[in-house]
């Protein structure tokens, strides 16, 4: 049986002191094996990569590790499809400026009015510095879902890349990525998949969702702060990199611009220890999906498919108590029939106060939310709210009944 308390008892920050964190979309609390991990690499093997003498080779092991990982969390076929950098949008600014030497004036992309603003801006960057034409895959506001027969019109034979994020940072909706990539295929497209908000959520399989690139953030899966990009590797090692000379010119190094932070990157292995943890302990019955996989992309992928299916109750709940109040307008899948298509990120509005003071007020209550925009500045647009955006409260799985009915004392104070 999941038992949340043991999981709290593995998160100091969460476990020492009576804050709620509803915040988890825009960072997630780390557990004992991130904290430890990061520390033994500064006791252990602090040093700079590739030289003769122990910290160096014990830095240079570390971070093979990590790589490998970060293929078993994401299923990819190969270590070094694997890049590090300090964010999902700087990789993504990266990818794009290489990407962009291969395309002509009049040549498009499509975009979603679902995604973050960093699977939106890099591309919308290098349409401004190539002339390319930039089409859109539009947003039902009624069903918080991407509208596909909208991808159908914009998509054909000039589309050279479409953009998607895989679970919205907003609505939460997870979008059929894998019919999305196909569809991309068919016109010889690549496909680039924003999987920053999935990766916490849902056990990840780059072979299974068939994109070309896909990115995403440990510091949103209980690691720290660090990117991570996996792309095809035929792909990796053709597009021209914007590298320094001396560096490597092989995939993964020659995407990883500058000295990496090899600290970050152990953590993120132990963040994703942490899920193994997790599979080991309470998901033996989660294994099935995943048999075609290594023993340890098993165990990691049960892990996060057992936190996934105690987050689908308890977004269930947070639902179900929201809508008893009448000044509170929530945005997105509510019926439970479609939670299979939604993370546990839940956003509203409320009649009265704006999202910022509604933040500000649960913060007095040490209860942490976000308000505004969280950069899906085309989500906000399409909803009509622009001016002041909407409250966000994200769950994951080491939330509690209990908190949520904390929050719900502090929004019927207001
Ligand atoms: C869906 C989504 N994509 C991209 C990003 C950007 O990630 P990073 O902060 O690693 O650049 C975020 C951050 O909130 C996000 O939620």
């Amino acid at each position: 049986m999941f038992d949340v308390q043991a999981i709290r008892a593995l998160f100091p920050s969460v476990n020492r002191n009576d804050a709620i964190f509803l915040d988890n979309p825009a960072g997630t609390q780390v557990s004992r094996f991130v904290i430890e991990g990061v520390s033994n690499y500064y006791l252990n093997a602090n040093a700079n990569s590739g030289g003769y003498f122990t910290t160096s080779q014990r830095t240079d092991e570390l971070v093979l590790n990590s790589r490998q990982m970060m293929r078993d969390f994401l299923n990819a076929p190969n270590v070094d499809e694997i890049v590090f950098g300090p964010n999902m949008t700087t990789l993504n600014m990266g990818l794009s400026r290489a990407i962009a030497q291969t395309l002509q004036a009049g040549d498009e992309v499509i975009l979603t009015r679902m995604d973050h603003d960093a699977n939106v801006a890099p591309w919308l960057l290098i349409a401004r510095d190539k002339g390319l034409i930039v089409r859109w895959i539009d947003l039902d506001p009624e069903t918080g879902r991407l509208d596909l027969e909208s991808y159908a019109r914009v998509l054909n034979e000039k589309t050279k890349l479409v953009a998607t994020v895989h679970a919205s940072n907003a609505l939460g909706t997870i979008n059929p990525i894998q019919f999305i990539a196909e569809m991309a295929h068919q016109v010889g497209a690549l496909h680039v998949v924003d999987a920053v908000q999935s990766a916490p959520h849902i056990p990840l399989d780059v072979q299974a969702i068939g994109c070309d690139f896909l990115l995403c953030s440990a510091y949103k899966f209980f690691g720290p702060h660090t990117g991570i990009l996996w792309g095809r590797y035929d792909l990796l090692e053709e597009l021209p990199a914007y590298k320094v000379r001396p560096a490597k010119n092989k995939s993964p190094y020659r995407w990883e611009t500058g000295t990496p932070s090899f600290e970050t990157i152990y953590g993120t292995a132990k963040a994703i220890d942490y899920f193994q943890w997790l599979g080991e302990h309470y998901g033996q019955a989660h294994r099935a999906p995943f048999t075609h996989m290594s023993e340890r992309a098993q165990s990691i992928h049960a892990g996060v498919a057992v936190s996934c299916e105690y987050e689908q109750q308890l977004v269930g709940y947070l639902l179900e108590q929201l809508a008893t109040l009448p000044a509170i307008r929530v945005f997105g899948i509510t019926d439970p029939a479609e939670f299979a298509d939604r993370v546990p990120t839940v956003i509203f509005a409320h009649d009265d106060y704006t999202s910022h003071q509604v933040a500000e007020h649960l913060a007095k209550s040490e209860i942490y939310v976000w308000s505004g925009n969280y950069y899906a500045l085309e989500v906000m647009e399409r909803l009509g709210y622009a001016a002041h955006g909407l409250v966000r409260v994200g769950l994951v799985h080491y939330n509690t009944y209990h908190e949520v009915d904390r929050l719900m004392e502090a929004l019927r104070a207001l």
